[in-house]
């Protein structure tokens, strides 16, 4: 790893001039691969169906909840939406769903490319087998995004069920990446149970795998699952870890989140100044957002696709950065 960086120090320093100094790091790093460019996703979530039971999950199989799938139709009128305001990356996000077969999301992945050829599909739909995996990437799939949680197996057993293993997980993304998809990797800060020593394990597994994207943002507790009681991450310590990544994986996709924004009012704002590059407003319907409850007071549960798209242009604008309607490729 970045021998040039004390890891550790910049995880607990109180030192405000060493915290400046680090995101402004981060951003000269940032600004070199990519400019002064935020990258739009299009996040569609698909269905809030789920088979598992991942401790910090609001829509672990069991919390008691309305469930809801999109149809193929839906997810279309998402993208048209999506496509007309500028999005050329469509991310369809949902729980594991034995509903969407890999003839279903090979249907729809297809008319999505045939429809809107110069745009990227990204896949969030968690672990499935090889088979699937290379099946859905003929289809056209371009990315999948499949967070490690942690590269703790310990500190994994401890979020997730026995069924869950961090050996397939890991064994996933290995897979994806074999299969030529640009992979996403990433964690939550301040989940139960995580330390500074988990912590700099997913910090050296960011740096040996070098996943095109990685996604982290504060955990926030959420009703119904067994960790509803737990205390939220840090906005600080999450920004921090960011301008780490950023320096230690210059080129890496790096998303301001949803979790950041609901925690702090300008919490995308700041990822961004911490270096981040990527910020994925909701397309999905006005109806079911609220649905999709991964977590308490999940940001823009209300709002419409075009005024979420149009708030975060603006708010990127505000900080000096430009938006443009790229799909936003991983630069090598
Ligand atoms: N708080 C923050 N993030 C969460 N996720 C799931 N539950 C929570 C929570 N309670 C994250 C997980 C998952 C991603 C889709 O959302 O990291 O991979």
């Amino acid at each position: 790893m970045n021998n040039a960086i004390d890891i550790e120090h910049l995880l607990t320093t109180s030192d405000p001039t060493a915290i400046d100094e680090l995101f402004a790091e981060a951003c000269r790093v940032r600004d070199k691969v990519y400019g002064r460019r935020v990258f739009m996703r299009g996040l569609i979530e698909i269905t809030n169906h789920c088979k598992n039971n991942c401790r910090y999950c609001g829509i672990r199989y069991d919390v008691r909840t309305q469930r809801y799938r999109l149809t193929k139709e839906q997810i279309m009128d998402c993208c048209r939406t999506g496509n007309e305001l500028g999005f050329r990356t469509f991310v369809l996000q949902g729980g594991e769903d034995g509903w969407f077969t890999d003839e279903v999301v090979c249907d729809i992945v297809k008319s999505i490319k045939s429809e809107f050829p110069d745009s990227a599909v990204t896949l969030s739909l968690g672990e499935r087998g090889r088979e699937s995996f290379a099946r859905l990437r003929e289809a056209g799939a371009d990315r999948y995004l499949l967070r490690h949680e942690t590269a703790d197996a310990t500190h994994y057993a401890f979020l997730h069920p026995a069924e869950m293993r961090f050996e397939h997980r890991m064994q996933c993304l290995r897979d994806l990446r074999d299969l030529g998809y640009q992979v996403g990797a990433g964690f939550m800060v301040g989940s139960p149970g995580q330390t500074i020593e988990t912590l700099k394990k997913d910090l050296l597994f960011i740096d040996e795998f070098r996943p095109e994207m990685v996604g982290i943002g504060p955990f926030i507790p959420a009703a119904g699952t067994p960790f509803e009681n737990e205390r939220a991450g840090s906005v600080e310590l999450t920004l921090r870890l960011l301008a780490i990544i950023r320096i230690i994986h210059p080129h890496v996709l790096l998303p301001a989140t949803t979790a950041l924004g609901t925690l702090h009012p300008t919490g995308r704002e700041r990822a961004v100044m911490a270096g981040a590059n990527v910020v994925m407003p909701n397309l999905s319907p006005q109806d079911t957002r609220a649905l999709y409850s991964i977590y308490n007071n999940k940001l823009s549960t209300g709002s419409e696709a075009a005024e979420s798209a149009a708030d975060i242009r603006l708010r990127m604008k505000a900080i000096g950065m430009e938006v443009p309607d790229d799909r936003g490729d991983y630069v090598n």
